[in-house]
């Protein structure tokens, strides 16, 4: 795939969060969804791709934009795979708390995973922490081999996980080992895009959540060198006889980065609300600045974009 692809993604991005920047605090989750989405859809419309959405906003007649199987782009460029998430943390925007990012992945087609709307456990790492990572070890083992590969000690490790009720085990277990913690309300995708980041502070993301996010962290972690496994979580008797369809047929089965995002990857997301990872939107009179990450697996490049937007040139803002 083009290179140059990478940039596009920037602006498609760009064009997301600064659609839902301007709902940031307004405590409506679903208008700002709403404006990332069709800003996103819009973007992805302009660019020379024959695309099809494999991780979208739902399914066809659930959502009305990037649902999955759309087909978007001008038909003239690549056969790729979308996955996006245009708004990352819908509560974490609406109520302007940190984190929200908006985001997408492109791979040649077939390259990812076709995850249904469902949990997905994951194990997440750097690069420092390749190959040390098993997630039916115990996750003491899985911090003990870590801090062996970073050559710090577990109290120097910090561990990511959603504040949900389903991670209590695993939160006391990770506090026995003495590694610190940082619980999160929402938005599981950019921390594990920061485990493989220096200086970020986080140095693995355990626990459950969204199986579709998991494919976009995916793509993130093959770009940076990074280790990730997954399982889907199946909770319902609906969900299990939907499998099949979906095309998988062992449910207990172990994802790693090439079965969740294979082939030459394209990564970008810029953020909303200011995190770990990326500022967000600031606004200033007739504009505002977006700070955006853009990566390619082929090449490892991560490019941190600043860009200055004037409205003036941009209608729609
Ligand atoms: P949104 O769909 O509202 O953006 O929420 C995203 C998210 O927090 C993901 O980052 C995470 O993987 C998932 O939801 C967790 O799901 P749940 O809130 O059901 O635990």
């Amino acid at each position: 795939m083009d290179r140059s692809l990478a940039l596009e993604l920037a602006r498609v991005t760009e064009a997301a969060a600064l659609a839902c920047g301007r709902w940031v605090g307004r405590g409506d989750k679903i208008a700002a969804d709403e404006a990332a989405t069709g800003a996103m859809r819009q973007a992805l419309g302009l660019m020379d791709i024959e695309g099809t959405v494999v991780i979208g906003e739902g399914e066809m007649d659930e959502a009305p934009m990037l649902y999955i199987g759309e087909r978007l782009g001008s038909g003239r460029g690549p056969a790729v795979d979308i996955a996006v998430d245009p708004l990352e943390g819908t509560s974490l925007c609406a109520k302007g708390k940190s984190g929200a990012i908006a985001t997408i992945a492109l791979a040649p087609a077939g390259g990812f995973l076709h995850a249904p709307d469902m949990y997905m456990e994951k194990l997440i790492v750097g690069p420092a922490g390749h190959g040390c990572i098993d997630i039916d070890a115990p996750v003491g083992d899985n911090l003990r081999r870590l801090a062996r590969a970073k050559q710090c000690q577990l109290g120097d490790l910090t561990v990511v996980l959603l504040d949900r009720p389903r991670h209590e085990a695993i939160i006391s277990a990770i506090r026995q080992c003495g590694a610190r913690i940082l619980l999160i309300s929402d938005g599981d995708v950019a921390p594990a895009v920061a485990t493989g980041i220096i200086g970020s502070g986080v140095d693995l993301v355990i626990g459950t959540g969204g199986a579709p996010e998991g494919v976009l962290a995916a793509a993130a972690i093959k770009c940076l060198g990074g280790d990730m496994q997954a399982r889907l979580v199946f909770t319902t008797d609906e969900e299990r006889q939907r499998a099949p369809q979906m095309g998988i047929s062992d449910l207990t089965r172990v994802y790693g980065v090439e079965d969740l995002a294979g082939g030459d990857v394209f990564f970008a997301a810029t953020g909303v609300t200011s995190g770990a990872l990326l500022k967000g939107v600031r606004y200033f009179a007739g504009g505002a600045e977006t700070d955006t990450l853009v990566m390619r697996s082929k090449s490892r490049t991560l490019r941190f974009i600043r860009s200055l937007h004037t409205f003036e040139h941009k209608p729609g803002f």
